[in-house]
């Protein structure tokens, strides 16, 4: 019995301080196990007097039933710290960063020219393409273009085949084949824009390229007057460069336009006191346009007495190389990616 109660006094402390479940075990051998001092007792019962039985055997139990308890505690606690320390070293650091894989982009004048053609499709125009390889019909004639114009010329244009002058082929100088081909296959009215590749046999300088990119406009309808150009174009001045940004147009001449003008912007750069960017002039020039000669209508079926309209083309790389100050075209060619990464 006195080592019973001994038992009771000194193994509460002794299960509080078990460090870890294999300490506990081990302790709840030695206490409560075969080999402990209740196993023992328990089986010296039989040798005790009868009537002492029963008073052991219940104090036995009491103990026995109180160790338990106090082990089964001690346990439950090693076993949470266990899990928690076990947690704590499976920890993901979620705020991290992670690795960004590298993510492509579009070509700075793929850009221009998204962004060229998104400012008339916000005004309700829609987008034609239409053929590189073209019959000279389409390039030349059906837009006011005789067979003498110079720019016919073999010095001017790069031919693919042959023939009597309209059934030519040739690769198109211009996207404006495309007012033609369209007018021919649509009723009015028309609001277009063309962007497209164009080329011309002209040798690679820092302002021209035999392959370059132009985006071509056409709004034909009733009543469409020399005004509606000026205000159309003047709102793409300000969308592409600048809220303050102004035009003016001067004369100029094309074939297939009467009246015709060059379109200048006023310079985004120095706001018109001239700079690098305008060679000191305070103004750009973006493109050339005019009224649709009414010959133009002629050639594709179109009602010159009922219609008018207005076209513009503007050249994508000369837009970019302005906007971006890029001096050289043949940075849209070479695609060196120290050039194009600059443009994301
Ligand atoms: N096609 C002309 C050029 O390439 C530009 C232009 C288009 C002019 C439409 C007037 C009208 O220079």
């Amino acid at each position: 019995m006195k080592s019973l109660d001994q038992l009771l006094t000194e193994s509460p402390a002794r299960i509080d301080a078990a460090p870890d479940l294999e300490a506990l075990a081990s302790l709840e051998s030695e206490l409560v196990g075969k080999k402990s001092i209740i196993a023992s007792t328990r089986r010296g019962l039989g040798q005790l007097p009868q009537e002492e039985r029963p008073v052991v055997g219940a104090r036995l139990h009491e103990v026995q039933g109180r160790l338990q308890k106090l082990l089964e505690s001690r346990r439950t606690v090693l076993e949470r710290l266990a899990e928690d320390r076990l947690l704590e070293q499976d920890r993901v650091d979620v705020t991290l960063e992670g690795i960004k894989p590298p993510i492509g982009m579009h070509h700075v004048l793929t850009q221009t020219v998204d962004e060229i053609v998104d400012i008339f499709t916000g005004l309700g125009y829609k987008v034609a393409s239409g053929p590189e390889v073209e019959l000279a019909w389409y390039n030349f004639d059906a837009l006011n273009t005789p067979p003498t114009h110079p720019s016919r010329l073999e010095s001017d244009t790069l031919y693919v085949d042959y023939g009597e002058p309209s059934d030519e082929m040739l690769l198109r100088t211009h996207t404006s084949p495309m007012q033609a081909r369209y007018m021919e296959q649509n009723e009015p009215p028309v609001y277009i824009v063309v962007p497209g590749r164009t080329f011309r046999a002209d040798a690679l300088d820092p302002t021209h390229s035999p392959v370059f990119y132009q985006i071509e406009g056409l709004a034909v309808d009733e009543n469409i007057t020399f005004g509606d150009l000026k205000g159309t174009l003047a709102h793409f001045a300000r969308e592409f460069f600048g809220a303050d940004q102004k035009i003016r147009l001067l004369p100029h001449f094309f074939p297939f336009t009467e009246p015709s003008a060059e379109m200048h912007v006023s310079c985004f750069a120095c706001d018109g006191s001239g700079c690098r960017v305008c060679s000191g002039s305070g103004w750009i020039e973006l493109m050339g346009c005019g009224m649709v000669d009414p010959n133009v209508f002629d050639a594709v079926g179109y009602d010159h007495e009922k219609l008018s309209g207005f076209a513009f083309g503007m050249g994508a790389e000369r837009l970019a190389m302005v906007r971006h100050g890029i001096n050289h075209i043949k940075h849209f060619y070479e695609n060196d990616v120290r050039v194009l990464r600059q443009f994301t």
